[in-house]
């Protein structure tokens, strides 16, 4: 059941969609010529065809600048991983390392969440793992509201091309963003959530893990609520 906020973000997701659809079709902008008019015609009864690929929304994307991380960052980090893939990771935004190497979630929290990963029974190439924002914020401070703004239309299009069944949302940030939702990850996490046709695991974020070890066995219980989820075999 989606709420009217839901609602009104996946009908705006609509017509920018439609809008990159009659674009992709030489369009420059709305016209009400015939043959514009057929195309819109067409919006919608050629999904397969039309469909956006990772690839398409990476080109769209191009050297960025809407907001001012561009300024500072190295490498836009889009994501890796599987387009098919059943299992997304969705983080907060690229540290140093992945600023430095364009990849996510690969210096010392990335380990961590390679033996997750791991220990889940999948590998990094089975599953895709991406960010809420694609560049690193200065000194890794928090992302601002207006960066999130501009910056997750992406990650729903990341989404919607690779629709994956199940998002592990990693951290307050990630989780909070993708439910959106105030709550704390505390409360957030251990129950699995159905949003936008999606099923939402919140979990606490590796880096956050690094520094409090004790919190390990309640990520391990939301790991084992997603292998069970997904149909995966529990140790
Ligand atoms: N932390 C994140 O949230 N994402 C990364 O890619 C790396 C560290």
């Amino acid at each position: 059941m989606k709420n009217k906020n839901q609602a009104a973000v996946q009908a705006i997701d609509e017509i920018e969609e439609a809008l990159r659809y009659i674009a992709r079709s030489g369009w420059d902008g709305f016209d009400c010529s015939a043959r514009c008019l057929e195309t819109l015609e067409s919006w919608g009864k050629t999904p397969v065809g039309v469909k956006e690929t990772l690839e398409d929304i990476r080109r769209d994307l191009g050297d960025c600048r809407r907001c001012g991380l561009s300024a500072g960052r190295k490498n836009i980090v889009f994501g890796a991983g599987s387009p098919g893939a059943r299992l997304v990771f969705v983080g907060e935004g690229p540290g140093f390392d992945e600023d430095q190497q364009g990849e996510p979630f690969v210096g010392a929290a990335g380990r961590l969440l390679t033996k997750i990963i791991k220990a889940v029974g999948l590998t990094r190439d089975q599953v895709y793992i991406c960010n809420i924002i694609k560049c690193r914020p200065p000194g890794n401070r928090n992302p601002e509201p207006d960066e999130v703004e501009t910056c997750s239309p992406f990650l729903r299009r990341q989404l919607r091309a690779i629709k994956p069944e199940f998002v592990c949302a990693l951290g307050k940030f990630a989780a909070q963003t993708i439910l959106e939702t105030t709550e704390p990850i505390s409360r957030l996490r251990g129950r699995m959530y159905d949003f936008m046709d999606l099923r939402v695991i919140p979990t606490y974020h590796p880096a956050y893990l690094l520094r409090n070890t004790d919190k390990k066995r309640e990520v391990w219980a939301d790991m084992k609520l997603l292998m069970k989820a997904m149909g995966l075999p529990l140790p």
